[in-house]
């Protein structure tokens, strides 16, 4: 598959649009789909060095399967690892294996769903741009895979030494708590909420849909995941329009096995429904 051949169209293509699928390749196999993503020649995002605070595991170098969280579980719209201070540009998705109901991936254009927020909440869209956004979560000693944000600080963090954990936290800005059986409370320096894309386009880039519905497991209950950058709450009614607005504008992608599909992390956000059967999604993630 030489899908690479056609790089400069296909990536101007995508900055327009958001998303592309190719639906009808040879790609039966993750090292097709490694193959695929080869043809690019795009520099590779390692999972291993992100702070993502999914359970993944690895095919190849490159490819990984998309969240080990069950089938029950929805995981909602967000920008790739918006969380956290580095966050791939463009995220592959493969479908290896299709579910046999449900677990559409919904993608939504941010600039879009910004637009219609500034014109039915422009005091929060103002307090975004203004103040930014701090997040908090408690991570795990061990890997947790019954949870959408089950990745072990162990993992997130390289390391198994609580002192150079630290040093890591220390390094990126973050503040932190050791808690009960080893697991870590950290809360993020204050990240922007609003990003402007290389061809000039405001996008509601940050993980403030995901972390507000989704990031409750054993041990993230009681706290709230997301302040404004001055530790001010981020209103239940504010959170209520974003995530209207993002339903509405979700498109789902339907998958059937074989899809290959591009997305644009700065443009688009994405997420997964629900499922029913196997379902086998792998990804890679895209640093430039
Ligand atoms: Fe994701």
């Amino acid at each position: 598959t030489g899908l690479g051949k056609n790089k400069e169209r296909l990536l101007e293509q995508l900055s327009r649009h958001g998303a592309i699928l190719f639906r009808g390749l040879p790609v039966n196999t993750d090292s097709d789909f490694d193959r695929v993503i080869q043809s690019f020649g795009l520099k590779n995002f390692t999972y291993a060095e992100s702070l993502s605070n999914a359970v993944r595991r690895n095919r190849t170098e490159r490819v990984f399967t998309a969240n080990e969280a069950p089938a029950s579980v929805s995981i909602f719209l967000h920008h790739e690892m918006a969380q956290t201070p580095v966050y791939p540009s463009k995220l592959f998705f493969y479908c290896e294996q299709a579910a046999r109901s449900g677990g559409a991936t919904p993608l939504c254009r941010s600039d879009i769903l910004l637009q219609e927020l500034a014109k039915q909440a422009p005091e929060f869209v103002a307090a975004c741009e203004e103040k930014g956004v701090r997040y908090s979560n408690v991570m795990p000693d061990i890997d947790d895979p019954e949870s959408g944000q089950g990745r072990s600080w162990r993992s997130t963090l390289s390391t198994d030494n609580k002192t150079a954990a630290e040093d890591k936290l220390r390094k990126l800005g973050y503040e932190w708590k050791w808690l009960e059986q080893d697991s870590l409370r950290v809360t993020t320096a204050v990240l922007p909420a609003i990003k402007e894309t290389e061809n000039g386009r405001q996008v509601f880039f940050n993980q403030l849909i995901a972390a507000f519905r989704g990031w409750k497991d054993a041990r993230n209950a009681t706290e709230k995941p997301i302040r404004f950058g001055d530790d001010s709450a981020i209103s239940k009614e504010a959170m209520a329009k974003a995530i209207q607005i993002g339903d509405e504008l979700s498109f789902d992608m339907l998958w059937q096995s074989g899809d290959v599909v591009l997305v644009d992390n700065f443009l688009v956000m994405h997420g997964r429904r629900p499922f029913e059967g196997q379902r086998r999604v792998l990804a890679s993630l895209i640093a430039d």
